[in-house]
């Protein structure tokens, strides 16, 4: 279990040995939900895109064969370097940039983003609310913020019980991210589920 562990926690924070091979194995381990995910929203070719928490990169390169710049961004080093291998195509062509941050202080200005998204990732938050309310400050009015997660707080979670306990995530998957973004300051929010799949979540910053 212990060793487990250790291999497991690169999913809250990829670092040091095996983890740029971790988060290859993450992008296709996460292939289902992200599909889902990503064909629930409407990206158009003159969007500017942000997706938080971007581990490996997968989401970045899918979402930048329908918009005009996506920028990501991640709090681990090995996930900023695999994302930019990743996507370095259309980050010499100033179609993409990947900083390495936390979502607590997102580098990025005011109002820059048509769309925020987060896959998988806001389990791992520090403080939901202080961290939504910086994802509104980063859209343009009318904006959408994104969150996509295998964990649906409404589902029976004993076939995911192995995940909740190695990544120590019991109390940010029962989390209501519905009220977390009322609190924050969205409206316009809705929630579609589906089972044996995940959950998405949506706002909008009016
Ligand atoms: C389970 S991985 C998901 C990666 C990717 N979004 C996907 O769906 O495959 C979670 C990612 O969120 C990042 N992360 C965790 N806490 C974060 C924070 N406070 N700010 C930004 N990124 C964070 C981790 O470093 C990790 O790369």
């Amino acid at each position: 279990m212990g060793l487990l562990k250790a291999i497991f926690k690169n999913a809250r924070k990829p670092q040091g040995f095996g983890s740029h091979f971790f988060l290859k194995v993450m992008n296709r381990a996460h292939k289902k939900i992200s599909m889902w995910g990503l064909d629930q929203l409407e990206i158009d070719s003159k969007d500017i895109v942000l997706d938080i928490g971007c581990g490996g990169g997968i989401n970045i390169q899918r979402m930048l064969k329908r918009a005009n710049m996506v920028c990501g961004m991640d709090i681990s080093e090995s996930s900023v370097a695999v994302s930019t291998s990743l996507n370095r195509k259309e980050i010499a062509q100033k179609r993409c940039e990947i900083k390495l941050a936390s979502v607590a202080e997102i580098p990025f200005s005011d109002g820059m983003f048509d769309l925020v998204t987060a896959f998988e990732t806001v389990y791992f938050w520090p403080d939901l609310v202080e961290n939504f309310r910086e994802v509104r400050r980063v859209l343009k009015t009318n904006g959408k913020f994104f969150v996509c997660n295998t964990l649906n707080p409404e589902a029976d979670f004993s076939k995911m019980k192995f995940w909740i306990d190695m990544l120590d995530m019991e109390k940010a998957a029962r989390t209501d991210y519905e009220n977390v973004m009322e609190e924050a300051g969205f409206t316009n929010i809705t929630k579609f589920g589906k089972e044996d799949i995940g959950i998405t979540i949506r706002g909008e910053n009016v």
